[in-house]
């Protein structure tokens, strides 16, 4: 399939979902391209994940934010839920493809930087582990706009993100920050089922470390 690119050439598909990897830059998206036969996060679902999921009824509608190599959409769809990944790695999700693959679920993968999300709501669930932190603070608010606008009525948001009480910089990447109870106050009309501050360990640049997160779980009021 080919389309006109702005230039009036003809583009390929492939070459405008490699496009979307330069701006903005992930320096997981390289993780993924070095490590091809390995899941860097693993292949188990989340514990918020899992939380998440345990507020669902029936067969869900999942936005899965940033899903890396795949593991949480992966998950939710096990559950026996519709799920949509977005991840501006295309290396990350060709692993998650397979690994839908090995686990026999079907997932429609989307290559597109957060805060543009060309997908379809509603959404039962948006949920993000550890991605919304990499959108540019400039961009926040036109994210969590367009999370409200593609979240069904009633529907749950769970997300985990590093604030700016404990800093540690990785791999050159960039993090913005969530100010402490910034994450709430996005927050505060709706319902918190759960809102926790903690400290996470990582060794993903071969250091052991901790990163300061917040954890929430929070429900549309209908
Ligand atoms: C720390 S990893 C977590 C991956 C996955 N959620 C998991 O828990 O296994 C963060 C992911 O967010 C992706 N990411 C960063 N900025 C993004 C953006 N603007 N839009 C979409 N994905 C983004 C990265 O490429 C990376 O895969």
């Amino acid at each position: 399939m080919s389309e006109r690119g702005p230039s009036g050439r003809a583009e390929s598909a492939a070459s405008r979902l490699v496009a979307l990897e330069r701006p903005p830059w992930s320096p997981w998206a390289h993780e993924y391209a070095r490590t091809p036969d390995r899941f860097i996060w693993g292949t188990q679902a989340s514990p918020l994940a899992r939380e998440a999921a345990d507020r669902l009824r029936g067969r869900a509608h999942v936005l899965d934010l940033g899903c890396g190599e795949g593991r949480d959409s992966v998950f939710f769809a096990e559950q026996g839920h519709d799920v949509v990944g977005v991840e501006l790695s295309l290396d990350g999700l060709k692993k998650a493809t397979r690994l839908a693959g090995d686990h026999r679920v079907r997932v429609p993968w989307v290559c597109a930087a957060m805060p543009d999300l060309p997908v379809r709501g509603p959404f039962d669930l948006v949920y993000s582990c550890g991605s919304i932190h990499y959108v540019a603070r400039r961009d926040r608010e036109r994210l969590f706009r367009r999370l409200r606008e593609l979240t069904a009525p009633g529907g749950y948001h769970a997300h985990i993100v590093f604030t700016e009480r404990r800093i540690y910089r990785e791999k050159d990447e960039i993090v913005h920050y969530f100010a402490r109870r910034e994450l709430r106050e996005a927050y505060r009309d709706w319902i918190i089922l759960r809102h926790a501050e903690g400290l996470i360990p990582c060794a993903q640049d071969g250091v052991r470390h901790l990163h300061s997160v917040e954890t929430i779980l929070v429900r549309q009021r209908s």
